[in-house]
């Protein structure tokens, strides 16, 4: 059976799009290859949030066409996802060795538009239609992927889509509207992999927040997203629950009260602000201000002390002016975040802000991603230090990435704990002391339990 490789760009959404096509292939009898070199098929999972994401991957398919022309001209060359979405026939006019173009709604598709190439039945696939249910296929999963080590986590799609069209987002029109899966076919996923082994499920959706708002009703003051929570929260075996990303005005009281009663729900949160200036927050339509975001971050705190908070920052937005980016500055003083990420603006087609006539230059968002990082860096080194000396608890997810003589695991904040540790450590919650403190990560020993 023909083989396939299938690299990823962007977010945990397509990571988790990509395993779930990758499932589907296995199921087909389709083998995994474990690099391009020798793949009779090779898939590009794209992403659109920034021009730089979708040249990287238009530059990956210009060299593999340019080889696979001279050397193995019978490979089958796709593109899948949001730049697949947005783009679709355009690029097989400026890349004609590309075979398959396949949208956000289409990817259960993928084999058997495969097949139908590999046979000769068809020359060239692209399919970017609308598909009504589409939401509920991204459901297998590959655990263990391609080592013998067991999956200790797992991500779960609830829904795609995103209706809040923020005026630089590209999301909305590569993902379309808000679809949500029900809540008995999560959970009988989710119960499937607690069964397999897996102790802790990220919730994945563009705005996870969300849920369910057309087709879960508010029930005694809980929203669909909190419902689910609850659901998720009741499989027995299953040891942590964490979810991505949220959008701050889903932050209602239902969810922040969550926190305090279900044990499971970890104190982690990644919750983008994009700006600490209530001016720019509206010209992006994000549909909250600056004094309740701050809130919202103090309501969760009340909760749960300790929780770890990140957050996506874009800098150089058209029209900040210098004292909006201040306000931004300032924002991340007050917050303390454990991390942001920033992005510098990068305009998108069809998308509001693009049109904005203050564009600004290269060199500001520059200058400005400088300064926000040195500050974001200097908080979160800090925020880690406060965990030297102290006794936390890790699911233990396997080997270092960086030492595989040593292990790591997570804390219920979502830092990274690497520890002199074993295999019979892996998939273990356990306690750690926490030593050292490096870059974004943590160094600790197993503690010694105390007997007496
Ligand atoms: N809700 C989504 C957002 C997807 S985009 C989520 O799951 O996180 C991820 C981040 O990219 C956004 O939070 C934003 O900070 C950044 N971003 C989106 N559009 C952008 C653009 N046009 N330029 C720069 N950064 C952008
Ligand atoms: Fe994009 Fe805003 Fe939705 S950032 S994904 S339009 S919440």
């Amino acid at each position: 059976m023909p083989s396939v490789y299938i690299k990823t760009y962007g977010c945990q959404m397509n990571e988790r799009d990509s395993e779930t096509v990758a499932a589907q292939l296995v199921a087909k009898g389709y083998t995994l290859a474990p690099s391009e070199a020798g793949a009779d098929v090779i898939l590009l999972n794209t992403c659109s949030v920034r021009d730089a994401a979708e040249q990287k991957a238009i530059g990956k398919m210009q060299n593999l066409a340019a080889e696979m022309r001279k050397n193995r001209p019978d490979v089958v060359l796709g593109f899948m996802g949001c730049m697949a979405q947005s783009r679709g026939q355009q690029l097989i006019d400026k890349l004609p060795d590309v075979d398959l173009v396949i949208g956000t709604q289409k990817f259960h598709r993928t084999a058997d538009y495969l097949d139908d190439i590999l046979a000769g039945r068809q020359a060239k696939v692209v399919d970017i239609g609308e598909e009504q249910g589409s939401e509920a296929t991204i459901r297998e999963h590959i655990l263990n992927g391609n080592t013998a080590e067991k999956s200790v986590t797992a991500f779960v799609s609830i829904m795609q889509g995103c209706n809040q069209y923020c005026t630089f987002c590209i999301v909305p029109y590569t993902r379309g509207e808000e679809r949500s899966r029900t809540i008995p076919d999560i959970v009988s996923e989710c119960r499937e992999l607690v069964a397999r082994g897996v102790k802790e499920i990220t919730l994945l959706g563009q705005i996870v927040t969300s849920y369910g708002k057309r087709d879960v009703p508010i029930k005694e003051g809980k929203s669909g997203f909190v419902q689910l929570l609850e659901a998720v929260h009741e499989i027995e075996g299953l040891d942590r629950i964490r979810f991505t990303s949220p959008h701050p005005k889903g932050y209602g009281d239902d969810l922040v009260e969550a926190y305090g009663r279900l044990p499971k729900l970890v104190e982690s949160a990644h919750i983008p602000v994009q700006s600490g200036s209530d001016r720019l927050l509206k010209i992006m339509h994000r549909g909250y201000t600056r004094e309740r975001f701050l809130s919202i971050i103090d309501k969760l705190r009340r909760v749960r002390p300790r929780m770890g908070i990140t957050t996506d920052i874009i800098v150089g937005f058209p029209g900040e002016a210098e004292a909006d980016f201040e306000e931004t500055l300032s924002l991340a003083r007050a917050v303390e975040f454990d991390n942001a990420y920033i992005f510098k603006y990068s305009p998108r087609k069809d998308t509001p802000a693009a049109e904005m006539p203050e564009q600004l230059s290269k060199e500001i968002k520059e200058e400005r991603n400088a300064r926000l990082l040195q500050l974001v860096n200097e908080i979160a080194a800090r925020r880690y230090e406060h965990y030297v000396g102290e006794q936390v608890q890790i699911l233990v997810e396997g080997e270092s990435r960086k030492n595989s003589a040593r292990m790591m695991g997570r804390t219920r904040t979502n830092k990274i704990v690497v520890f002199d540790g074993s295999e019979r450590h892996h998939g273990q919650l356990m306690d750690v002391k926490i030593n050292r403190a490096g870059s974004f990560t943590l160094y600790g020993d197993p503690a010694i339990v105390n007997l007496d």
